[in-house]
């Protein structure tokens, strides 16, 4: 069985794709490449097609950390496409449960910040109109929440 996340911020340029390829990097340590698929999107139209912010490329490259991806627009399709939709802050949690109608994907919306273990932040804050250390502050947040969020898969979610 393969489980699928989605990374979802608000242009998919910054915080998202890093929690993805964040989350790769992981996975691909971990030999967990055929169990977890990772995908992000963004809530706004903002930014589609466009490569990920080069300040957060950067960021992550110095961690060892390469980019992949284009970005895109969440849709209601998501809802069925993936397990679990990992929004970074509570703007995005709301505009994504906000397509959920009925309510009834709302149990696969979560935000990442609840699976760290070493930080106490609520959200992964925006970087887009900020400086080096806010793209910093956002690779060590991410790295610290997809740890855990990979402990969480391999005790919950995989059945190897
Ligand atoms: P992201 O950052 O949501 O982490 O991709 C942003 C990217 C673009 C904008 C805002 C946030 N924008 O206003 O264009």
């Amino acid at each position: 069985m393969v489980y699928r996340l989605l990374f979802v911020c608000l242009g998919n340029i910054c915080r998202s794709p890093a929690a993805e390829n964040i989350m790769n990097h992981l996975i691909k340590e971990a030999n967990l490449e055929k169990q977890i698929i990772c995908d992000s999107a963004g809530t706004s139209s903002y930014h589609i097609g466009a490569a990920p912010d080069r300040r957060m490329k950067s960021a992550a490259l110095i961690r060892g950390i390469e980019f992949r991806g284009r970005a895109r627009q969440f849709n209601w399709f998501d809802f069925k496409q993936f397990d679990l939709i990992l929004a970074m802050d509570q703007e995005n949690h709301q505009n994504i449960l906000a397509l959920d109608t009925e309510g009834v994907y709302k149990n696969k919306v979560r935000l990442i910040c609840e699976f760290m273990t070493q930080h106490h932040e609520k959200q992964i804050p925006d970087p887009y109109y900020g400086s080096r250390v806010e793209f910093d502050k956002v690779i060590d947040l991410l790295l610290d929440a997809c740890g855990g969020l990979l402990e969480e898969i391999r005790r919950n979610h995989l059945y190897l």
